[in-house]
Order: structure tokens, then C-alpha cells, then sequence
């Protein structure tokens, strides 16, 4: 075999393999099944950092931009701090520890003036806890991200915890920024010796780096924002993470006003709705419940319209909703928590 043969015999055999490597990968990019969602979640991200005007010098990471598909724009939240009734403490300290430490952080260079690590929000279902986060990302005027936990999943060996690791450095990289973990007992539940080693490893991580941020808390202005109604679900660990908790309970029978008042605003109420007897009827419900009965009395007050007139397409009806409707959803509402067992019995009335 002469030089020449040889030379031209390596060539191929170096073609051959680049040829294959090239094959492979593609073949293992075209049989991946989250493919498709990766590209969407890559774009989608692309679109809300040009959006949210993020700094394109910011290099991010594949994971990063993953995670990044998260961010929230805060024009697109339709709930203000106005539309929270009856929680106006909760939304006051809010304010002054989280709000405040980081845009005043210019004028008090005081080492104790920084936001907490962590703040929880908890209490029982249906009582605004996230409406009370989406809110405060509307207000804050902070980076948010609102993690979803099945971004962190992925197939392969080691790629959640990349991602794990990419919600903080990302953090980091467009602080002052807020971490929304809605329902943070599913992903960051008691530490078990049954765990998996996958998710026994993300909540490692979750932990290490969220202390790492706290050690460079002069610097970093980033805080984890959790909401559960589960708390004693919560790893202890996670729970001293978060040293600011707000219980979010059910509402009093002034709360409860406010709040039916809040969502009838824009609404065309009836003279006799007397909203003082609401309140008073309506113990145990929760602010879910309230807007329930709300839009239950609505569709009731929509239903006598249309019996009482004959509409063409044209016509546009803004029937007032009554007191009468009002006790007709009331009851219906109450006999189905009554069945359910989520009103309590004591709080029934008896006449
Ligand atoms: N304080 C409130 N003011 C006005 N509306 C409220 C209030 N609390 C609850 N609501 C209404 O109830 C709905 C559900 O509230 P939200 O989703 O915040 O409950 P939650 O506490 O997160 O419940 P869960 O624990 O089940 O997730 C809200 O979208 C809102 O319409
Ligand atoms: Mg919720």
C-alpha cells in the first residue's frame, strides 16, 4: 500500500465517522420527545427577554433559557393589588419587606435592610394566596419567575438538576428577581430515605443554592416566593429557608365584604343587595367561594332576564343582579358544601 492510498483510506475512514457522529446526533435529537417543547420553551424565552428588556449582553445557558421560558410579564397579569380584597396587612408587609429593602437599597446601605430569603404564604385553599403572588409580580416591578415544576423534569440523567441549578444562577444573572413556587409542598416535600435520587438531589440543590444566594445577600437581590396549603407537607429544611410566613386565612365577615364588593365593582347590583346580610350569611365560605356565589347569582339574574324579555342578537342585556338571586345561589352553594362536608356544621343556620 503506497502513501497515497493510505492517506486517502484514513480521509474516508475520518468522513465515515464525522458522517456517523453528525447521523447519530440528529438521530437522537429527532427521537427525543421533548424536542419540540425545548425549541417552543427557547423561543418562548427569547421572546419574554426582548419583552421584559433584559439586557442582551446576559449570556444564559440552554438550562437557563429553559427556565427562563418562566419569566412572567407583568402587563399580561390582569390582577392588581386593588382587585385583593380584605388582605390589606398581608399586602402592607408584603410591601415593606420585600418591595422595599430592594428598590431602597441605594439610600440605606444598612446590612440589615434586605429582603428575607424566603417568603410562604399559606392557608386554606380558595383564600387568595395566588392571587396574592400574581399580583405582587404586577406590582413588584422585579424580575418574576414563576416555576414550573415540570420544567425541572427531564428524561435524561442529570438534567434536572442542571435545571434545578439554572432557576438560581439565572436568578442571579436578572436580579432583583422573585422565584413563585406555587404549591411548594409537591416539589419540595419532606426529604424521604424512599425519595428517588433524582428528586432527592433537586431538592438538594433547591437548598444549597438558595443558601449560597443568602451568603451573598448584600449582593443578590433574589427571594423565593411560596404558596401551599399544605405547610406541614413542606421539608423543615426549606420551611427555616423561609423565615417570612404570612397565614392567608379564611375571611372574616368584614373581609368577606370587601371581597364581594371587590368583585361586584364593575358589576350592575341591584338597589337591595344588602352586602352587611352577605357577609353575615356567608361564614366558612372562602374568596373562591365568594366570587362562586357571585358569579352563581349573575347567572341566575341573566336566566330572569331572558325569561322576562325576548331578546333579538342585537340586543344587549345588563340585567341588575338582585338580592332574590343572590339567596337562590346562596342556598344552592350552601346545600353542595353542605353535601361535600366543607361547611362546617356548626355554622349552619337554622331558620
Ligand atoms: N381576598 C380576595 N379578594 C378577591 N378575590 C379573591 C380573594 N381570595 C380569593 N379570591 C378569588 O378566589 C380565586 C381563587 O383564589 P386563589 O387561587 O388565590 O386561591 P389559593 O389560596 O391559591 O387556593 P389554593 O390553595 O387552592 O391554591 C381568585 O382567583 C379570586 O377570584
Ligand atoms: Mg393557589
Amino acid at each position: 500500500m503506497n502513501e497515497e492510498t493510505k492517506l486517502t483510506l484514513l480521509l474516508r475512514v475520518a468522513l465515515a465517522t464525522a458522517f456517523t457522529c453528525v447521523a447519530v446526533k440528529w438521530m437522537v435529537d429527532q427521537l427525543d420527545p421533548t424536542r419540540d417543547k425545548k425549541n417552543k420553551a427557547k423561543q418562548q424565552a427569547q421572546a419574554l427577554m426582548t419583552k421584559l428588556r433584559i439586557k442582551t449582553n446576559i449570556q444564559l445557558t440552554e438550562y437557563e433559557l429553559a427556565i427562563a421560558s418562566n419569566l412572567v410579564d407583568p402587563e399580561s397579569i390582569p390582577v392588581s393589588w386593588k382587585d385583593v380584597a380584605g388582605l390589606d396587612s398581608v399586602l402592607q408587609e408584603l410591601h415593606d419587606n420585600l418591595i422595599l429593602p430592594i428598590k431602597s437599597k441605594k439610600h440605606f446601605p444598612s446590612q440589615l435592610l434586605q429582603p428575607p430569603k424566603g417568603i410562604l404564604l399559606h392557608g386554606p385553599p380558595g383564600c387568595g394566596k395566588t392571587m396574592v403572588a400574581k399580583a405582587t409580580a404586577k406590582e413588584a416591578g422585579m424580575r418574576f419567575i414563576n416555576l414550573d415544576a415540570s420544567t425541572l423534569t427531564d428524561k435524561w440523567y442529570g438534567e434536572s438538576q442542571k435545571l434545578a441549578t439554572a432557576v438560581f444562577s439565572l436568578a442571579v444573572k436578572i436580579q432583583p428577581c422573585i422565584i413563585f413556587i406555587d404549591e411548594i409542598d409537591s416539589l419540595l416535600r419532606s426529604r424521604d430515605t424512599h425519595d428517588h435520587e433524582a428528586t432527592a438531589m433537586v431538592k438538594a440543590l433547591f437548598m444549597s443554592h438558595w443558601d449560597g444566594l443568602a451568603t451573598d445577600s448584600s449582593k443578590s437581590s433574589v427571594v423565593v416566593l411560596g404558596a401551599t396549603n399544605r405547610p406541614q407537607d413542606v421539608d423543615k429544611a426549606i420551611l427555616r429557608r423561609m423565615p417570612s410566613s404570612f397565614y392567608i386565612g379564611l375571611p372574616g365577615m368584614e373581609q368577606r365584604r370587601q371581597v364581594v364588593l371587590t368583585i361586584l365593582k364593575d358589576e350592575r347590583v341591584a338597589s337591595d343587595v344588602d352586602l352587611e346580610t352577605l357577609a353575615r350569611l356567608t361564614e366558612g365560605f372562602s374568596g373562591s367561594d365568594l366570587r362562586e356565589l357571585c358569579r352563581t347569582a349573575a347567572v341566575y339574574g341573566m336566566r330572569d332576564s331572558l325569561k322576562s324579555t325576548k331578546t333579538t342578537d342585537d340586543t344587549t342585556m345588563a340585567e341588575e343582579i338582585t338580592m332574590e338571586n343572590f339567596s337562590q345561589a346562596l342556598a344552592k352553594m350552601r346545600d353542595s358544601k353542605l353535601h361535600c362536608g366543607t361547611l362546617p356544621l356548626s355554622r349552619i343556620d337554622l331558620d
